[in-house]
């Protein structure tokens, strides 16, 4: 029997974690989505083009592998039908390609309205969800109201639906402010959408993961987010509404703690955030805007400008610990190219005592980061293909981080490109 293996951003999501699923794909029979939905957007660079992805796995490019969207993911079908038709150019035969499993929850039309109002009626202190409906619908996951894949071939399907649009419809009347919408276009867009998704294999995702395990067969599973954005262990009330950490994986696909194998940590080698929330390492300053600026820090979901730090190693090491990441992949490390020097967070001032862990809450008032310098590299290292052409000072950089969180850095990727990677 084969172990699963696991892959997962360790910071506020864009990690680069669709690159290094795509990286890892061939390696791999089956890449498994296991929760988010298309608040994510994963970015894959080959063959000089770009391609963003939602609520399909990143393993659907390649010939072989099989791509499988757990229980634990929710499914907007107007994005979904729009992320097929923009691959509609690469011939890819969907149906032989992507199952969904039954137990994965279905994103409505209002949900996405509840997520605007929610937003709007917090004002200042809102979250600065991606509004594509994801609070809400994990909120009728949990209050178990939810309206799931499987339901779709229930002969009573629409009277759900119905149903819980009708809820929904006096739940958004009963706040002050009211949003705009023309619900007649959204329900014709979401079952345009359904037909579509319809034509896609639905599984028992749980038979269908130990299946496949049974029979020695390679998983991936493909987490969306990040760690500090879990719903328990981030920084909440600024997080996600699902567990991005390794947990995640076993509720959102039908797998247990002991058929991991591999847990691939992916980090940036500085920070990022979108949306609000505290960022004790965030910079204001020239720094803040040459990473921006070099890493192209821009949502791929939404176009929102990412907010940008130093490497938080407090934080990261709290992410490595909760998911029990056997191995880091270091991107973007091109990004600090030409910096003199390069800060990392190693403590906290926290209320007044200096902490090396990561406390309950980190909001601005309560938190300063203290900070260990590293001299920088100078070098362009976009295309590097060897570990003997890293630069000294950034082998000194991965070894201190390497040290500081009890994990070796295996990968390190050096430009966007399926090929600027280095397997160490
Ligand atoms: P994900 O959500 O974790 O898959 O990450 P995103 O795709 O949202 O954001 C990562 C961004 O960084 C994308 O634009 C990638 O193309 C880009 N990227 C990934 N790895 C590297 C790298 O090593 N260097 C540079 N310069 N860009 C990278
Ligand atoms: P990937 O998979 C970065 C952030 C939003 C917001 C908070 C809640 O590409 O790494 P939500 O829409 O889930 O209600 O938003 O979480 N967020 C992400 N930030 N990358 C993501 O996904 C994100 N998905 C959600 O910006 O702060
Ligand atoms: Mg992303």
């Amino acid at each position: 029997m084969s172990k699963v293996n696991l892959l997962l951003g360790l910071q506020w999501g864009d990690e680069g974690k669709g690159k290094i699923v795509d990286v890892l794909t061939k390696q791999h029979d089956i890449i498994a989505r296991f929760q988010g939905g298309p608040n994510a957007g994963h970015t894959l660079v080959f063959n000089g083009q770009k391609h963003v992805l939602h609520t399909i796995p990143s393993g659907i490019f390649h010939d072989k592998a099989m791509n499988f969207v757990g229980n634990g993911v929710v499914i907007d079908p107007v994005i979904f039908k729009n992320e097929l038709d923009h691959l509609a150019k690469h011939q890819i035969d969907f149906p032989s390609k992507l199952c969904i499993s039954r137990g994965a929850h279905l994103i409505l039309p209002t949900h996405r309205l509840l997520d605007a109002a929610s937003e709007t009626a917090k004002g200042k202190a809102k979250i600065g969800s991606t509004l594509k409906g994801i609070g809400p619908t994990y909120m009728d996951k949990t209050g178990r109201n939810g309206l799931r894949i499987g339901d779709l071939e229930l002969p009573d399907w629409k009277e759900r639906y119905q149903k819980l649009t009708q809820k929904h419809l006096k739940m958004l009347s009963n706040y002050t402010i009211k949003i705009d919408f023309n619900l007649e276009e959204l329900e014709t867009a979401f079952f345009e959408g359904l037909k579509l998704l319809q034509t896609i294999p639905f599984v028992d995702g749980v038979f269908y993961m130990q299946n496949a395990i049974d029979k020695n067969q390679k998983v991936l599973a493909e987490g969306a987010q990040g760690s500090l954005l879990d719903i328990d262990f981030g920084t909440y009330p600024f997080v996600t509404s699902s567990t991005t950490t390794a947990a995640g994986a076993c509720t959102g696909l039908g797998i247990a703690p002991n058929q991991i194998g591999e847990v691939y940590g992916i980090m940036k080698a500085y920070t990022t955030r979108v949306g609000s929330g505290p960022f004790p390492t965030e910079l204001f300053d020239e720094d803040g805007k040459r990473m921006a600026e070099v890493g192209k820090e821009f949502g791929a979901t939404t176009g929102r400008p990412r907010r940008c730090g130093w490497l938080d190693l407090v934080a990261l090491k709290h992410a490595v610990q909760l998911n029990g990441v056997t191995q880091l992949a270091m991107m973007k490390g091109d990004v600090l190219s030409g910096f003199n020097t390069i800060k990392a967070c190693t403590s906290y001032l926290y209320k007044g005592k200096e902490i090396s862990h990561f406390p309950y809450s980190i909001n601005e008032e309560d938190i300063k980061p203290i900070y260990t310098e590293f001299t920088g590299w100078q070098e362009d290292i976009t295309e590097i293909t060897s570990v003997a052409e890293i630069p000294k000072v950034l082998k000194e950089y991965i070894a201190f981080i390497e040290n500081y969180v009890g994990v070796p850095i295996n990968i390190v990727s050096v430009g966007p490109d399926r090929k600027q990677t280095i397997i160490l």
